[in-house]
């Protein structure tokens, strides 16, 4: 069992957790093109997790999820499932969120492809929504109340005009995938727990071009949009250290460092 702090030994393995999550987002880049099924993704992921790296794909099987990693395209704001009937077309936005287990302990991020040229609004929207993952992480540090951090994402991402998702929050993460405390992309607030060093959680803001609403559809995981407007998603898990926190789940051709000194 973990707790809200981890251990050194807990850290230590959610660095590797980590790593490891950022290392399958880097390598299915170059499969994201025009064409390709979301099961073959699907499929390339879940053998470079189980055969490589010697981890278990977290989502697989996790509340009966059929599949090993989720593919969220367009007006799909989140849980996507793979499948052989869907297939990438030129324009698409794709979330790929990929959560791996090793040495008992979870790994959780996600990131926006773009399939060949998109469009002004769809890439707008991409960039407003890592902006707005970015902004929180340079503000967390011990002693800032959690709301904090969904007060930096709504700020921004209203002077942008678009919407957050308010269904779906960041969490905790260690042993377990999903543990206390939630982070939501808002503020509330009613969460003025103080963020503490060692604690490791998710940020995962899901932002819409439309209205914040959002709908799960008949198969009972995909959620679409309501009034079917783009959707993105960017998630990294982090580590809170004395100044500021470091990235656990850092990807090489990212602009923003994997290790961040937050000034009060
Ligand atoms: N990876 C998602 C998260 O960020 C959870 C997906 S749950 C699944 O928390 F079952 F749909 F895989
Ligand atoms: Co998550």
């Amino acid at each position: 069992m973990s707790y809200i702090i981890k251990t050194a030994s807990e850290i230590k393995k959610m660095r590797i957790s980590g790593k490891l999550v950022s290392e399958v987002l880097e390598m299915i880049e170059e499969y994201i093109k025009p064409n390709i099924s979301t099961e073959k993704i699907n499929n390339i992921c879940h053998d470079y997790i189980v055969t490589q790296q010697k981890a278990i794909p977290a989502c697989l099987g996790y509340h009966g999820f059929p599949k090993s990693i989720c593919i969220s395209i367009n007006d799909t704001v989140c849980h996507g499932i793979p499948s052989d009937s869907k297939n990438l077309k030129e324009g698409d936005i794709v979330n790929i969120d990929v959560a791996i287990i090793k040495n008992g302990y979870h790994g959780d991020a996600s990131k926006m492809f773009y399939v060949g040229k998109i469009s002004d609004l769809a890439k707008r929207l991409c960039e407003v929504t890592r902006e707005s993952l970015y902004q929180a992480l340079n503000i967390v540090r011990p002693g800032i109340p959690l709301y904090k951090i969904g007060e930096t994402i709504e700020k921004y991402v209203q002077k942008e005009k678009f919407s957050v998702v308010k269904e779906y929050c960041g969490h905790g993460i260690g042993y377990n995938f999903h543990e206390q405390p939630h982070i939501l992309h808002y503020k509330n607030k009613k969460n003025n727990n103080i963020v503490e060093e060692n604690m490791i959680f998710t940020i995962e803001p899901m932002i819409n071009t439309g209205g914040a609403e959002v709908k799960c559809m008949k198969d009972g995981w995909t959620v679409k949009t309501k009034d079917r407007s783009l959707s993105a998603q960017y998630e990294h898990t982090i580590l809170v250290t004395k100044d500021g926190c470091n990235i656990l789940t850092w990807q090489k051709n990212e602009t923003i460092p994997s290790i961040l000194i937050n000034q009060p």
